[in-house]
């Protein structure tokens, strides 16, 4: 069985995750998306509704279910039997904050980095920037799944009622 891990916070999951894990699943036999839930990170969402999101949105893809882990990732890896991490790279910057990573990853653990070329539409999408255009007002629907734009519409007018 070859398995791997897309790891990611995914605060919220966007259109270009999903790509990314679509194509892991066309690799690999099963795909674990696994969840940053490092407690101390502040996020607009909490891992379970993080995760709740991802299940929802990677149903149609028959080989993928989610996780959360805390700590290192590789020994998320060793406990899970994954060999290969998946991740997407969008640019030269993704992949000088990728590539130590994935050494060190290599280093601490029996698992290849596995890099895939981001399709050029979702090349400046990242989680950050959906949720700083979308709390300005900007229109965001082209970039994540329907229901995720629901929550995340509900949660930052939440967020602006109570600042
Ligand atoms: O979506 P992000 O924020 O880029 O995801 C980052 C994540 C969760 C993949 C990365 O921070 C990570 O792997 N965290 C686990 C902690 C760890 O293993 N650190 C050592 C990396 S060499």
């Amino acid at each position: 069985m070859r398995r791997a891990v897309c790891p990611g916070s995914f605060d919220p999951v966007h259109n270009g995750h999903l790509d990314i894990v679509r194509r892991a699943s066309g690799l690999f036999d099963e795909v674990v998306v696994a969840v940053g839930t490092n407690p101390s990170k502040s996020r607009l969402f909490d891992a379970d509704e993080r995760m709740e999101m991802l299940r929802r949105a990677v149903e149609p893809f028959g080989n993928v279910r989610v996780a959360g882990f805390t700590g290192l990732l590789t020994d998320f890896c060793r406990d899970n039997d994954v060999h290969a991490i998946v991740k997407g790279l969008r640019a030269a910057g993704d992949f000088e904050y990728e590539l130590p990573m994935a050494q060190m990853n290599s280093h601490l653990a029996d698992v290849e980095t596995v890099f895939v070329a981001t399709e050029p539409t979702y090349g400046f999408v990242s989680s950050s920037l959906v949720k700083e255009v979308a709390g300005l007002g900007g229109d965001v629907a082209a970039f994540v799944p329907p229901f995720v734009l629901e929550r995340l519409t509900a949660r930052l007018a939440e967020r602006s009622r109570q600042s």
